[in-house]
């Protein structure tokens, strides 16, 4: 059986995408082959050098005004696509182009606080202002619309009155980082 080659996109810290790169390092079978950035300050780049990651950043007008990112995927032979705090909207043509073959992780249960603009602090944020008794993941399929995409998994926890946004962000944290990895082999092995 050919391995299967992952390439992860994010456009921040990262912490998501060394989770997933360690959970596959001592699988064969599995290898994330990129990661992938709009933002050449992104954390992430630092942590793909640690894990010895080929890192390719692009800006929005190849992104969106070029076929060079598809045709990269293409060629690279990439079976799956993982937005692991990815900012930008997915094109069109990357999408037709791998067909549930892309997948992201949401900080939140959709479909409540996702869309435009509902990302990091922010989700948390009207979590706790909508005095929500819980919160959690979701890894969905994506579409051309922000988070709109099939649902695949979802998990929850806990919001408490005493909660801050950050403490609520921790508790995600931990969910991302325990069940993303999980999702992500389920999906290779499916
Ligand atoms: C996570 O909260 C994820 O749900 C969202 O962006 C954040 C990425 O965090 N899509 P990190 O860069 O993986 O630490």
């Amino acid at each position: 059986m050919t391995k299967k080659r992952i390439a992860i996109f994010a456009s921040g810290s990262g912490s998501n995408a060394e989770k997933i790169a360690e959970h596959f390092a001592t699988n064969p079978q599995v290898e994330i082959s990129f990661i992938l950035t709009n933002n050449p300050q992104a954390g992430v780049i630092a942590r793909a050098r640690r894990l010895h990651i080929p890192v390719v950043v692009f800006d929005r007008t190849t992104f969106y005004h070029s076929p060079r990112i598809i045709e990269f995927l293409q060629n690279q032979h990439i079976d799956l696509v993982v937005l692991a705090g990815f900012m930008m909207l997915i094109p069109e043509a990357m999408v037709q182009a791998f067909p549930n073959q892309i997948v992201n992780i949401h900080p939140a249960l959709l479909p409540k606080y996702g869309g435009k603009g509902m990302y990091g602090h922010f989700v948390h944020e009207a979590v706790v202002a909508a005095q929500e008794t819980e919160s959690g993941i979701t890894i969905h399929y994506v579409n051309e619309h922000y988070d709109e995409g099939a649902i695949i998994f979802q998990a929850t926890c806990p919001v408490v009155s005493t909660d801050t946004p950050e403490d609520v962000a921790k508790k995600i944290q931990v969910l991302e980082h325990k069940h993303f990895p999980e999702v992500v082999e389920q999906l290779l092995n499916a």
